[in-house]
């Protein structure tokens, strides 16, 4: 056992630090109050193959191992959240199922302007009567003579839906059949029959944009067919198993940065004549933040190791999204309380931080899945 990191991935943490202080840090604020979307700090990571962790130089991306993409999402998380929801989209849920299940000519098509940050993807799953229960979907892709598919229905709370240029689709292609009729498509938003609806306002993340999106007799053609007919949940579930140690990374930069706040404020704020951080109160609360922190960390980089290693990681990316979510919320929480006032006030990042924790424990897979799927992995049960 190994615990210390590569020369490669030390620099792609280092590339990722700098442009989260030096570009993201500074705008943060700006756009969790506008909500705009903010794409030039996008094309910006792109550029540096952040878009594109684990995407090869062939396809435009970096070219480098899952270790290396959780700690480059700590660090971009660690400055915003939105950011890295945008980042976590396109490098796991859009770029990593192509590369997975995508002919070569998919993974030159779709791969390299989502990878190069020049556009952005997104992954629709999830529809307004079918968010956990992911089979449940409705949106149909009905086989038309010519081999085509006519698609018919509604995703919702499609993460960067306004902006996307191309959407990894589930849709059902035999109803029948469940979880086996559900079949992946690529689909192109400038085309016919793709419609966007308004942007949903949230209460965290509010730069990474999300709305519903609507099919109306979009036509897919036979060669847009990710992987093959029927495979579709399954694509699925191994792009969010991917997702996961995404969303963990996320929810590990969130918690970190509020931790940093924190340490620095119990050691300079003074309250009966001492700082507050002498107090076994405030103590106590430290050593908790610190332990979940470094248990989250630690958990998400085994199911990242994982993976690179090409060994199944379901469980443990559950065990990891699990773990890190709830650790930001908590520390989130703490990290506010410690702060008092100024941890409610705009004045600090603090009650932003709180805000964007809460959707790590939402989505892709709530705490409630995480832990449906752990169980099912320890007892063998269903
Ligand atoms: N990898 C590969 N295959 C898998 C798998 C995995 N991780 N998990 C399940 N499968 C396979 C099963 O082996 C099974 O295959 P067979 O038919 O050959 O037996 C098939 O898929 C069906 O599996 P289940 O019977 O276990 O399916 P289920 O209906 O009980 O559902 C679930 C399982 C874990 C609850 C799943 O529905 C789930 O994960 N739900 C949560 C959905 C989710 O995470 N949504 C997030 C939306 S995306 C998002 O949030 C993006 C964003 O905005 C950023």
């Amino acid at each position: 056992m190994d615990f210390r990191f590569t020369e490669e991935q030390l620099m792609i943490q280092d590339v990722a630090r700098r442009i989260a202080q030096e570009k993201i840090a500074p705008s943060a604020e700006h756009f969790d109050r506008t909500g705009e979307f903010p794409l030039d700090n996008i094309r910006t990571l792109g550029e540096a193959g952040l878009m594109g962790i684990e995407v090869p130089a062939e396809y435009g991306g970096a070219g480098m191992d899952p270790v290396s993409y959780v700690l480059a999402m700590i660090e971009i998380a660690a400055a915003d959240a939105a950011h890295s929801t945008i980042m976590s989209v396109n490098n796991s849920l859009f770029c990593n199922g192509i590369l997975t299940h995508g002919t070569e000519a998919q993974k030159q098509q779709y791969v390299r302007a989502i990878a190069e940050g020049r556009e952005i993807g997104a992954f629709a799953l999830t529809e307004p009567q079918s968010g956990s229960d992911a089979t449940a979907m409705r949106c149909k892709a009905a086989r038309q003579a010519d081999g085509s598919y006519l698609i018919n229905g509604k995703k919702s709370w499609i993460t960067s839906g306004p902006v996307a240029k191309y959407v990894v689709l589930f849709a059902m292609t035999d109803p029948e059949k469940g979880a086996r009729g559900i079949t992946a498509f690529l689909v192109d938003t400038a085309r016919e029959g793709f419609h966007r609806g308004k942007t949903e306002p949230k209460l965290g993340i509010r730069a990474s944009a999300t709305c519903e999106i609507e099919f109306a007799d979009y036509v897919a053609r036979p060669e847009e067919v990710l992987g093959r007919e029927g495979e579709g949940f399954k694509i699925a579930m191994g792009v969010l198993d991917a997702g996961r140690i995404g969303i963990a990374s996320q929810a590990i930069g969130i918690a970190r940065a509020a931790y940093d706040a924190t340490l620095a404020y119990v050691r300079e704020r003074k309250a009966f004549g001492a700082p507050i951080g002498t107090f076994q109160m405030t103590q106590a609360k430290i050593a908790d933040m610190k332990c979940k922190l470094d248990a989250a960390t630690l958990l998400t980089l085994r199911a990242a190791w994982l993976k690179g290693q090409g060994q199944r990681f379901t469980a443990e990316a559950s065990i990891a999204k699990l773990t890190a979510s709830e650790a930001a919320m908590w520390i989130a929480h703490q990290a506010v309380q410690i702060h008092g006032g100024m941890g409610y006030s705009k004045e600090m990042p603090l009650e932003r931080y709180f805000r964007d924790a809460k959707i790590t424990e939402i989505y892709e897979g709530t705490s409630e899945i995480q832990r449906l799927v752990i169980a099912r992995s320890e007892t063998g049960l269903r």
